[in-house]
Formats: C-alpha cells, structure tokens, sequence
C-alpha cells in the first residue's frame, strides 16, 4: 500500500473507535472515506450494529456490496455521527471539500449528524484554505449569465481566480448525484472563507458550495509521526 494509503487507512482506523452499537452514520466519499468504509464492514461482519446513510453513489455501492446496513437520508434524517475525508483543513477546522464531486449531499449528511469527524493523512492540513481548487456546484441553465455574478462574489470576499467547468474522463461536463455541474475556482488562497461562503450563498444558480465552516467537531489527522486530533474550539 502507498504511503499515503497507509496514513489514510490509520486516520480511518482511528476514527472508527469513536463508532459505538446503534449508532446512524453518515459515511463520507473519496479515498480515505473509503478506508472508513472497509474497516467499518469488517466490524459490522463482527457483530457491531450500525446504520450508515452514504454521501454518494458510489460510496453507497461500496458499503452496499460489503454487507453495511444502510439507509437514505428521507429514511434517517437525523444521524449520530458523520466520518468523512477533506480536501483541505484550515484554521478552526474550516474545510475544503468536494474534490470527488459529493459536497451538496456531504453537507447535506454532515448538516444531519449531531456531529462530525475529518479523516485525512496529515498532508490536507493547511494555514490557509484555497490552494486547493473551491467546488462550485451550479445548475447547469445560463451559465454563462452566473458567471459574471459568481466572479463577482467572489471578488467581493477578496478573492480571484479561474472558474473551470469540471469534465469528466470522456471530456463531458462532470454531473454531480444530484445531475449538477461543478465549477472548479482556483483561487489560490481565502482569507477570509466566512466572508466568501456567505457570499457564495448569495449567488442564484449555485446550488452548494464546498466550504464546510463550523461543521467537523473533530480532525484525524494521520501522519508520518502519529495520529493527531484537532479538535474545535467553541
Ligand atoms: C468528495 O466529494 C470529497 O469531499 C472528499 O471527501 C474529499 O475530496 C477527500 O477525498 P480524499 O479522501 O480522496 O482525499
């Protein structure tokens, strides 16, 4: 396994450890989820008994064929506990997610959960958010009239960069599960990632953003040296 597979796999494994009987999960997307995702199946293979709602197709196909109980979120509207990667962790454990494209129904899961803890290896961690490209999830409809407005907004949080309309391997514009489009802001840093979600919120056509602020209580961050736990202030 690589390196960074391995430090994922740990921060999954101790994540893992704070799963008790009865719980209803939200299971995250992307690779360290997926971590999450098999060492989970192999302690419901064991006896524990969970419910888990997934944040995407494709992680609701992984936890389906290994014999995780699951649900929707329509089903279980209100969760115990979320586990899911980032692409980036901030200050206050402000995050940038939705790397793999699942950041409306990722937040819309973490928003049901009572709480929620980050999986990454020790890397994601950052002094300031935005080197890691922003996802914009718009409704594809007059894109080119949101344009303007989004660049606007994100001017006004002290911001600039290229917006790019994600594609997927074949070229076509990449549908999120909920048959969006992303737009990719690359904006090299957010000072002030408050100011920019509330005026992303404020833009007609874009249907979620991808900074979590104030959501993950907890961050496991696995690294060459250890595991470490952020936890939030406040
Ligand atoms: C999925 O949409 C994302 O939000 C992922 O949670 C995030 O990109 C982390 O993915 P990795 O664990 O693959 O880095």
């Amino acid at each position: 396994m690589a390196d960074a597979e391995a430090l994922k796999r740990q921060a999954a494994a101790r994540a893992l450890e704070f799963v008790t009987d009865g719980m209803r999960l939200g299971l995250g997307t992307g690779s360290t989820a997926k971590h999450f995702v098999d060492l989970l199946a192999e302690r419901v293979a064991g006896g524990l008994k969970v419910v888990g709602v997934p944040t995407s197709e494709r992680t609701r196909d992984q936890a389906l064929a290994l014999g995780v109980p699951l649900a929707t979120l329509d089903e279980v509207p209100t969760l115990d506990l979320c586990i899911d990667g980032a692409d980036e962790v901030g200050p206050n454990l402000a995050l940038v997610k939705g790397g793999g494209g699942a950041l409306l129904r990722e937040k819309l899961v973490a928003s049901a959960a009572k709480e929620m803890i980050v999986i990454a290896d020790a890397t994601k961690h950052v002094e300031m958010l935005g080197h890691f490209p922003l996802p914009i999830e718009v409704v594809d409809f007059g894109i080119p009239a949101l344009l303007p407005r989004l660049e606007a907004a994100i001017a006004s949080a002290g911001c600039s960069g290229a917006l790019d309309l994600r594609r997927d391997a074949s070229g076509a514009p990449f549908r999120t599960d909920q048959g969006n489009v992303i737009l990719d802001a690359r904006l090299g840093r957010i000072p002030d990632p408050a100011r920019l979600a509330a005026a992303l919120d404020g833009v007609v056509g874009v249907v979620e953003h991808g900074l979590f602020l104030g959501f993950a209580r907890r961050v496991v961050l696995a690294g060459t040296g250890g595991i470490r736990i952020l936890e939030r202030a406040g």
